[in-house]
């Protein structure tokens, strides 16, 4: 082990804790070692969290409390419980990267600090408030190629993005694409409220998370006109937060650029994902969101609620586990990128 990257998780929430499980889950736990976790809770509630997961299930392993660390099938991972990079000996502890899922920071200058404190490399868990707050912002399948040794601060961009890109990169090869209409309907999450309480920016966020659907703000289109720039200003979207825990949907409106039939875009689609297993999956079953509790592909194309309005309005819809699909991502952008940077 000692050759292995040495990852810390700073955030040890629902995609810190996926990250984790993603990462002890697959082969790579042999070369990617985290050796340390930074989440302001208690020492016995992460290793409660860790083993017991309401939407993922037991952990498939030993999860054990040591002093001031966790032992994860014998390894050990310290755990430490700062709120700001300043208080943490990053430098001491030896991180090649940290994988910032504490949704916190969206900043340069905050991003820095982590650097500034002895953390070598970031990928943070969403997009930075700008495309100049980062290095680089990568959807993995589309640009991971770029990742290189000088970049110092990484983005995975959003669980949507990751799964409506792939996809609308297909379509606009295939056939051009005019304009984008996206509505995701994204499982709650630990920003919302479980009844009704106090938000101090959000006033749909006052809203009890369980009893609604809710529109909130999204940052998507940006999102996809940064991967897809020749559509910059034709995207628009909207997201509804819906009462389930997990495993998210996207319903995609576009206007092609030429004629095309139901059949001839599910044949690209399965054709991609045939391409790409992984990352991009195809199914006509007749599936219920829960189906994909758990499932690591970034998008899953629903070939059966493929539809065409007049010969160049297509309408898709996609699945995504955005929990446990995004932490994967974040996992193959940490193998990926590490083979580039050491
Ligand atoms: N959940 C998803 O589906 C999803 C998918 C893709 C990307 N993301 C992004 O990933 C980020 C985290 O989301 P999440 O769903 O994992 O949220 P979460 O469950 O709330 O996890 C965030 C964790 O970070 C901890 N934390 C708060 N302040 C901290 C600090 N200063 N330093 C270190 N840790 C701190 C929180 O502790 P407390 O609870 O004590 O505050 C919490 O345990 C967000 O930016 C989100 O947009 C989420």
């Amino acid at each position: 082990m000692s050759s292995s990257l040495r990852i810390a998780i700073n955030g040890y929430g629902r995609i810190g804790r996926c990250f984790l499980r993603a990462l002890y889950e697959s082969p790579l736990k042999n070369t990617l070692q985290i050796v340390s976790i930074n989440e302001p809770a208690d020492l016995a509630t992460i290793a409660y969290l860790s083993r017991f997961d309401s939407t993922h299930g037991v952990f498939p392993g030993k999860i054990e409390i040591g002093a001031d660390c966790l032992i994860v099938d014998g390894r050990k991972i310290g755990v430490t419980h700062a709120c700001v990079p300043e208080e943490v000996d990053w430098k001491g502890i030896g991180v090649d990267l940290l994988i910032e899922c504490s949704g916190c920071y969206t900043q340069r200058q905050d991003f820095d600090r982590f650097v500034e404190a002895g953390c070598e490399r970031l990928l943070i868990s969403q997009p930075g408030r700008s495309a100049q707050d980062v290095d680089l912002t990568v959807v993995y399948g589309i640009n991971h190629g770029e990742l290189g040794r000088d970049q110092r601060i990484v983005s995975n961009a959003s669980c949507t993005t990751n799964a409506v890109v792939p996809v609308l990169d297909q379509l606009h090869r295939a056939f051009g694409i005019g304009h984008v209409f996206l509505t995701t309907l994204h499982s709650v999450m630990n920003d919302q409220p479980l009844i009704d309480g106090y938000h101090h920016s959000d006033l749909r966020r006052t809203r009890s998370a369980m009893q609604s659907m809710i529109p909130v703000g999204t940052g998507l289109a940006q999102g996809v006109e940064r991967f897809l720039p020749q559509l910059a200003g034709r995207v628009q979207a909207k997201a509804i937060r819906v009462p389930i825990l997990n495993v998210s949907a996207i319903d995609v409106v576009v206007e092609l650029g030429c004629d095309a039939t139901a059949r001839e875009i599910n044949l690209l689609l399965s054709e991609a994902a045939a391409a790409q297993p992984g990352l991009i999956a195809y199914s006509v079953d007749p599936h219920a969101s829960i189906d994909f509790s758990h499932n690591p592909h970034s998008v899953i194309v629903d070939g059966s609620q493929t539809r065409i309005n007049g010969p160049r309005f297509a309408n898709l819809l996609l699945w995504f586990d955005n929990e446990w699909g995004y932490a994967n991502r974040m996992l193959d952008v940490a193998n990926y990128w590490s083979k580039r940077f050491r």
